[in-house]
Order: C-alpha cells, then sequence, then structure tokens
C-alpha cells in the first residue's frame, strides 16, 4: 500500500500530538529506492522503531524467476512499512512446525528486508546491526516468524539494530538447472548478499553503522552465513559472523543434497516441461504460476538446497577452510548440547540422536572453529539451556535441541511461562550477540567473564546457560568433541 502525500501530512498530525509526543519525523526514512513509513513497535513504543516489508530486490518473478535479485523498482510516495511483506513460497514445513512456521501469505514477490532500531531519543551513536538469516533447510521459513522479531533485543541492548529478511526457498531459491548461467545456481543463496548490500546502503538513515553489520543465522541460516564467507570472501562487507546450529556442512551432499538436477528434472516432468533443451526447459518454467510449481513440488516431496556452482557454493570446503580462504572476520560458532532429541525415550534412540547431534552440529562446529581461528578471532559456543517452550496449547519440555537457543537471543520467550533462570539467561546471551555486533574484535573478550577466544590449548569452548544456570562456564573444547574424525 502506498499513501498519497495527504494522508502523509495527516499522519504526521496525528503521530506530533500524541501523548509520547516522539518526533513523528524519525518514522518517515529515506532508502536508496525510496522513502519509507513505519511506526514505533507495539509492544516497546517508546524504545523501538520498526519498518517491516521493504523491498531489497525487484520482484523475482517471470523472467527474474530463478536469477539474482535485481534492484528493486523505485518509488515515489513512502510506502508503508508497517508489516510483513509475503513468505516467500515454503515447501514441505514439518508437520509439528506448522504450528509456529506456516506463513500466513505466501508469494512469489517476497524479496523484503524489516529493520527494529531504536527510537532517537535513546540513540547515543551509530548502532551495530545483527542481520538475521533464519533456518528451515532452504525449504521453509521465512521473517514473519514470532520468536525472530527483533522489539525485544533492540528494547533490552543499547545501541543495537536488528534487521531481518526473506530469502528464496526450495526451487526458486535452489532449482539446479543446467539452463542457468555457471556460479549463478543458487539465487537463494545471492539473497543474502542483495540484503547485506542494502543494509550497508541503507542502515545509516536508520541509525546504524554500516561497517559494523554482523551477519547471523541459525540452521540453515548459519550455514548460509558461512556460505557467505567463501563466496563473498574478497568483498565480505560484514565486520563478523554468527553461525548458530549451522555450518557450510549442512549443505553438502549427503545430508540435504541430491544428485545435481534430479529433483529440476523431476519438477519439470511433472509440470509438462520436459524433454527438451536445458534453455527451453528453463523458459518453460518460468511461465507456469508460482502456486502450482509449489504445490507441485510439495505433494511430490522433491528436495531443492544449494547446489555446488563454483561460484555460490564449492565443492572443497574442507580445504578453503583449511587454507584459509574465506572471509577473515571474527566468528562467533556453536551448537546446542542436544540438536537432535531421540525419538523415543529408548537407550538405543538417545544413542542415535546424541551421534547425529555429534557429527551433524558439534563437530563442523567445533572444525569450523579450529582452522577460522587461525585468521581471525573466534569463539566457540555451546547451548544448554533446557526451558519448556510453549507453542499455543502444546508444551515442549525443557531440552537444548535444534533452535532452543533462539528465543533466548531474541528475547523471545514466553514471557509469562519463563523462569528468572531463563530471563536472566537469555539477557546474558542476548548482551554477549550484542557485544560481539559493537565490537566484533574485542567485544566478547571484555564480555564479563572475559571470554577467551578458541584455542584447543586453554578453557575456551563457552557453556552457555550450563545447568540452566545464567552465564558462562569454560571447558576445553576437546571435552565434547571425543568422536569427531579431525
Ligand atoms: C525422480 O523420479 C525418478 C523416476 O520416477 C525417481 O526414481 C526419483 O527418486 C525421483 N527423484 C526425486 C528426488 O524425487
Ligand atoms: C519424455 O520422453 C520420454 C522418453 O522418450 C517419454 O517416456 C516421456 O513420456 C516424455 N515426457 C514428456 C513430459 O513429454
Ligand atoms: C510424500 O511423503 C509423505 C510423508 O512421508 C508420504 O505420505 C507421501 O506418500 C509422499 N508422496 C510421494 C508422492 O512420494
Ligand atoms: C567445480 O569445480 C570442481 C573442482 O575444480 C570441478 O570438479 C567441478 O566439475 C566444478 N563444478 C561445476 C558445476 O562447475
Ligand atoms: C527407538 O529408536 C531406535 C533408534 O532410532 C529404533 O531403533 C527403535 O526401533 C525404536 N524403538 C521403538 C520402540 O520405537
Amino acid at each position: 500500500m502506498r499513501f498519497t502525500l495527504l494522508s502523509i501530512l495527516s499522519l504526521a498530525v496525528v503521530s506530533t500530538t500524541t501523548a509520547q509526543g516522539a518526533n513523528s519525523s524519525e518514522l518517515l526514512v529515506p532508502t536508496t529506492n525510496g522513502p519509507v513509513l513505519g511506526h514505533y513497535a507495539a509492544t516497546a513504543p517508546a524504545s523501538v522503531r520498526e519498518f517491516l516489508g521493504i523491498p531489497y530486490g525487484a520482484p523475482p518473478i517471470g523472467r527474474l524467476r530463478f536469477a539474482p535479485a535485481a534492484k528493486p523498482n523505485p518509488w515515489i510516495e513512502p510506502i508503508d512499512a508497517g508489516k510483513f511483506g509475503p513468505t516467500c513460497y515454503n515447501a514441505m514445513i514439518p508437520p509439528e512446525l506448522e504450528i509456529v512456521a506456516k506463513p500466513p501469505l505466501e508469494d512469489e514477490d517476497c524479496l523484503s528486508i524489516n529493520v527494529w532500531t531504536p527510537t532517537k531519543k535513546r540513540s547515543k551513536g551509530p548502532a551495530a546491526v545483527l542481520l538475521w538469516t533464519y533456518g528451515g533447510g532452504f525449504t521453509f521459513g521465512g521473517s514473519f516468524t514470532p520468536v525472530y522479531d527483533g522489539t525485544n533485543l533492540v528494547r533490552d541492548q543499547q545501541d543495537v539494530i536488528v534487521v531481518s529478511f526473506n530469502y528464496r526457498l526450495a526451487v526458486f531459491g535452489y532449482p539446479g538447472s543446467r539452463g542457468l548461467p555457471a556460479k549463478q545456481q543458487n539465487p537463494g543463496l545471492l539473497d543474502v548478499r542483495s540484503a547485506v548490500e542494502w543494509t550497508r546502503d541503507n542502515i545509516a538513515a536508520f541509525g546504524g553503522d554500516p561497517k559494523r553489520i554482523t551477519l547471523f543465522g541459525e540452521s540453515a541460516g548459519g550455514s548460509a552465513t558461512d556460505t557467505y564467507l567463501y563466496y563473498a570472501k574478497d568483498d565480505p562487507i560484514i565486520a563478523g559472523a554468527i553461525m548458530q546450529s549451522g555450518t557450510v556442512s549442512l549443505t553438502d551432499i549427503g545430508v540435504l543434497g541430491l544428485p545435481f538436477g534430479e529433483s529440476w528434472g523431476n519438477l519439470t516432468r511433472l509440470v509438462d516441461c520436459g524433454n527438451q533443451s536445458a534453455a527451453q526447459e528453463l523458459e518453460c518454467m518460468r511461465q507456469v504460476p508460482a502456486k502450482y510449481l509449489r504445490d507441485t513440488m510439495s505433494a511430490n516431496n522433491l528436495t531443492f538446497t544449494p547446489a555446488q556452482d563454483n561460484g555460490t557454493v564449492f565443492s572443497n570446503y574442507l580445504s578453503l577452510l583449511e587454507s584459509g580462504s574465506r572471509a577473515k572476520v571474527p566468528l562467533l560458532v556453536g551448537s546446542n548440547d542436544q540438536e537432535l532429541l531421540a525419538v523415543n525415550n529408548t537407550a538405543e534412540a538417545a544413542a542415535t540422536g546424541s551421534f547425529s547431534t555429534l557429527q551433524t552440529f558439534t563437530c563442523p562446529a567445533a572444525q569450523t572453529a579450529r582452522y577460522h581461528a587461525r585468521i581471525a578471532p573466534t569463539w566457540q559456543y555451546r547451548y544448554f539451556g533446557a526451558f519448556p517452550m510453549r507453542f499455543g496449547n502444546f508444551t515442549m519440555p525443557g531440552v537444548a535441541s535444534h533452535g532452543a537457543e533462539i528465543p533466548q537471543v531474541f528475547g523471545t520467550y514466553d514471557p509469562d511461562g519463563a523462569s528468572e533462570e531463563q530471563r536472566d539467561s537469555s539477557a546474558y546471551i542476548q548482551g554477549a550477540w550484542a557485544a560481539f555486533a559493537k565490537d566484533p574484535k574485542q567485544g566478547l573478550r571484555k564480555y564479563a567473564p572475559n571470554w577467551p577466544t578458541y584455542s584447543r590449548a586453554c578453557k575456551s569452548l563457552v557453556r552457555l546457560t550450563y545447568n540452566n544456570q545464567p552465564g558462562a562456564t569454560f571447558v576445553y573444547p576437546e571435552s565434547y568433541e571425543a568422536g569427531c574424525s579431525f
């Protein structure tokens, strides 16, 4: 929706006459593509300004489907940044997550970005930026998810901005077509780059410091962050990275991936675009209605995840890691104590769960920390908080499982159900993430009780919320890596 000049003026009048007396001009912010009109965050109106659903790329539709994002089409009248933009088409949301992860609105035109920033009267100077990349196996997820709301983190920390964005998923992000140009097989991963560039070019207008952008993400979002460190190594723009329970290993064949082009081949046949040259197939697939593509891919359980194209995803990550061929920015990397839950209560199932946690999360994080520490300040954490989580009427028992740290980082845990330990643990973790973003090289070294940078030779593994106690304790990294094969 766009405002007319008249409605802007009347809104300005309304805002200046509100009880807060805040300066309404701080809600009207110019961006490189046109002005946006935000609002005060509903739950923290005196502290946080919120701008939602700002386009950071042109609609990736028609001939732009499967292509890297183009610059947004400029606009003149302020756009209403009052609600989240549509979520990129999701596929195969796990049934148990539907209640929290089902998008209210999906559309192919989904490249939007959101900003939570302190009100001007709270700001002491340009704020550090935490740029969030959600998880969901590259097939589902979206920035609308309430647990990713940036309001509380911005309210509770001084001079920190949270930015989140939607990136393309499943076939729209990772098509695997031989008709696409070399090095552009993964438009969904390139959306991360577009969001970083938008943040660099625009965040100053929202009170942010473009020289202190930390890219952070969880699960596939952590993996996307890690891939970014490789493909954007020569001009990373970001000042630091935080990877929560996700490294590049999650995109590697054998975990999520399939042989290149297999899902694409099957989907093209299912929608009558098959049996043609790669270029004709691609052309045909750009004509199919987006929702029909999504529904067909979901109904047939077709998985689309990042493909090796030697431009965004490489085939030799271990040697690139070992040789330090990645962005030399400070890194905080970690995972949770029990990422993968036992599906039943048998000892056998528990053993399977802990083995998978080790192989899929603990060892890749440890290996990343070990080598990255040679090129930049690096910290490794392991999260132990076991607080019950309520989803609607359903309460999950307290376990440090996959994603359990997210509400602690964002401060979006259920305030009514939270114990004092949970609140204090969250505050401590928020402070750590903010300290890192504000000063990626030194912030955590000074964060009480002075986090040591990663070294195998000292007690540098940061245990967060161990035994549900807020704060950090430190042990040798090898304490949890015994079964790793490196
Ligand atoms: C693609 O179709 C072939 C033939 O029907 C089938 O064997 C294969 O498992 C399918 N691949 C995927 C990823 O569904
Ligand atoms: C594609 O070609 C194969 C082999 O010639 C044939 O069996 C199949 O029906 C064709 N599919 C389509 C969608 O035309
Ligand atoms: C897709 O997976 C679901 C759940 O595993 C299964 O019930 C369904 O039969 C599968 N559909 C196809 C076409 O393979
Ligand atoms: C990527 O590079 C590797 C090693 O140089 C090569 O074997 C592979 O074929 C390349 N893949 C693509 C898609 O270009
Ligand atoms: C429990 O899980 C284990 C490992 O996944 C499996 O082998 C076993 O059959 C399961 N037992 C029951 C009773 O479901």
